[in-house]
């Protein structure tokens, strides 16, 4: 069954994408819930099919296996398509309508009968489950969350999560190397006055949007690689680091029982 459906009360999924739904379960809530109520593309450094499908290959090798699947933000399903095939059940969740749309298309280009789309966020997403999980995955996501809203999302899918079961949370953004790449230093034209330039941009930047009280930039905040592990500990996982193999300044947290 594929398309964007909510679970009914017999047990079954129905499409479910009314307006009054929309309207009624999830009313835009925080900056980044309004930021992508209207976006349709995931953002990847390259929107092109080979690079998507590159990228959905690293992630599948550290996804290493597993019969089910909950992509967490799946946006417009530009990885989703790709895990589809790979697993018996995938489920795509995101807070945004539009993304959604996008991935219904795509889910339904590609004939992606094993897969479900559910609207609803880190906090209402666990109420929509009625069986565990092998891999709970994202992609790009948790730069959205806080620490705290990590913590309580790791929580959650430790109760969803089979025995043998991973989280992996793909593309964080490594707080020690993401400052270095936006002033351009992992760039291949990086003259000494650009690296200048942007730095001061940067620095006025984080000055006006900590004055505005608005996200410094849109890809939301980043996260130490040693929190995330803490986190992970605290609720009974172990977590391994891997680099990102398509962005320079992202890592990949892999979660699973210790
Ligand atoms: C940068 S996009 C990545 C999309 C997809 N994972 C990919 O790699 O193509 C981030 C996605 O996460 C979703 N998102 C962010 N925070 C979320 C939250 N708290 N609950 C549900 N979805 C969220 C956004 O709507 C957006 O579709």
């Amino acid at each position: 069954m594929s398309g964007i459906y909510e679970k009914n009360r017999s047990g079954g999924y129905e499409q479910n994408i009314s307006e009054g739904y929309e309207k009624n379960v999830l009313r835009p809530k925080n900056v980044w819930e309004e930021f992508f109520a209207d976006k349709r593309s995931g953002g990847h450094r390259s929107s092109a099919e080979e690079f998507l499908s590159m990228e959905a290959r690293e992630k599948l090798f550290h996804l290493n296996g597993g019969k089910t699947i909950l992509d967490f933000g799946c946006g417009a399903g530009e990885l989703l398509v790709y895990y589809a095939p790979e697993y018996e059940k995938t489920i795509g969740v995101d807070f945004s309508p539009s993304m959604l749309e996008e991935a219904g298309k795509r889910i339904r280009e590609r004939n992606c009968k094993n897969t479900i789309l559910i609207l609803a966020d880190d906090k209402t997403v666990w109420d929509r489950l009625d069986s565990p999980l092998d891999r709970i995955t994202a992609a790009g996501v948790f730069q959205y969350l806080t620490y705290q809203e990590i913590d309580d999302f790791i929580f959650n899918a430790s109760t969803y999560l089979n025995k043998d079961g991973k989280i992996v949370l793909f593309d964080m953004l490594d707080p020690r190397l993401y400052p270095l790449w936006k002033i351009g230093l992992f760039s291949q034209d990086n003259s000494c006055k650009k690296i200048i330039s942007k730095a001061i941009c940067g620095v006025r930047n984080t000055i006006s949007s900590s004055l505005k009280r608005r996200p410094r930039d849109i890809l939301g905040y980043s996260h130490y690689p040693g929190k995330i592990k803490k986190i992970a500990n605290k609720n009974g996982f172990e977590m391994i680091c891997v680099q990102s193999m398509y962005y320079e300044y992202k890592y990949h947290a892999i979660i699973f029982r210790s």
